[in-house]
């Protein structure tokens, strides 16, 4: 009988050192799939000398290996004024664009989907804006950053997350309006002497959260430290442990070291800080972002090398808008 012998293939995982920081999350066989992806995107940001600016709640598969810079809004907006690449591709959602085009108004900003959205830039519009001046005349408008340009251009000065309270006493004045999300205005007012008068805009991610999944996850996993995000319910934030921007909650992971942690925010974040610190608990009841999922590798390859979708702003609100983003990155 005839035998023939096969050497046996050598099987090499692409990008070992990428594969290290996400091999927790990403079985070898679909890590086999994205490394084409990832091989492209790499040589494309060389080409174009472009940047992925990476927000904490992209999948795992973009934030640890494509994304240059990762963070918050406010580090994305702060990093996006510092780079001196020519193209930034913004691995988020459309806000956080157009914050980096008004920041950069000589280069090349792109997302690689235009529809990601926010609920709460859909809340609010510019005459929303106007009417509101009208009716508390003299009162300063501070705009979260999930705002679009023209809501921006309406404001006084904008705030993220992690600098909502320093903005607002920043002021020097005892009455803002802080718009569009209630639940930040409020979650804010119950820091600071400021009275703050709130819009009814929610964030569709962490309005769902209720204190009573609070109570059922210290029930079901006794000892457990909770973290939720400043846009949820204050109900929720009255009974947690931390509360912060999504890199104030990241960095309390890793100066606590929680044995066993919850993070009440979008799914990704977690599964991001769990890949980090392989030795804590990560407890991991989900709420997606349907927006921020719709950025995906094979959209960023697409985007560069196609060079879409590019994000532009009006010239006449730009310059206004970018006035409130700056006056943000001056106060805080
Ligand atoms: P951060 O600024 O905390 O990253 O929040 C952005 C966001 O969209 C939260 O839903
Ligand atoms: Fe907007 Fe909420 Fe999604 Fe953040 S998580 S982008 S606030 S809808």
């Amino acid at each position: 009988m005839l035998q023939t012998a096969y050497p046996t293939p050598r099987i090499t995982t692409p990008f070992p050192e990428l594969y290290k920081r996400v091999e927790r999350h990403i079985p070898p066989f679909e890590w086999s799939i994205l490394a084409a992806d990832i091989a492209a995107i790499l040589k494309l940001k060389e080409e174009r000398n472009a940047v992925v600016l990476a927000h904490n709640y992209q999948t795992p598969d973009i934030f640890h290996t494509v994304g240059d810079i990762v963070g918050d809004s406010l580090a994305l907006a702060r990093e996006a004024a510092r780079t001196d690449a020519d193209v930034i591709v913004l691995a988020g959602v459309h806000f956080m664009a157009e914050t980096a085009k008004l920041l950069n108004p000589a280069k090349t900003v792109l997302i690689p989907d235009l529809e990601a959205g926010c609920s709460l830039a859909a809340s609010i519009t510019a005459a929303d804006i106007q009417l509101l001046r009208q009716r508390h005349p003299g009162v300063p408008i501070v705009t979260y950053v999930n705002t679009s340009a023209a809501v921006k251009a309406e404001s006084d000065v904008c705030c993220t997350s992690s600098n909502a309270k320093k903005i607002v006493e920043a002021l020097g004045v005892p009455r803002v309006i802080m718009l569009p999300d209630e639940y930040l205005a409020r979650n804010t007012a119950a820091l600071t002497k400021v009275e703050i008068i709130a819009w009814k805009g929610h964030c569709e991610v962490h309005e769902r959260f209720t204190p009573e999944d609070i109570r059922s996850l210290r029930e079901s996993h006794p000892g457990i430290t909770v973290l939720a995000h400043p846009e949820c319910p204050p109900e929720v934030i009255a009974e947690c442990d931390f509360t912060g921007s999504t890199a104030a909650m990241a960095d309390y992971v890793g100066k606590e070291r929680p044995a066993r942690v919850v993070i009440l925010t979008e799914c990704s974040m977690s599964d991001n800080v769990a890949l980090q610190y392989p030795d804590l608990e990560f407890v991991r009841p989900c709420s997606l972002c349907p927006h921020m999922k719709r950025i995906t590798l094979p959209k960023i390859r697409h985007s560069l090398e196609t060079m879409t979708h590019e994000v532009t702003v009006d010239p006449a609100i730009a310059e206004r808008a970018r006035r409130a983003v700056e006056r943000m990155l001056a106060l805080g």
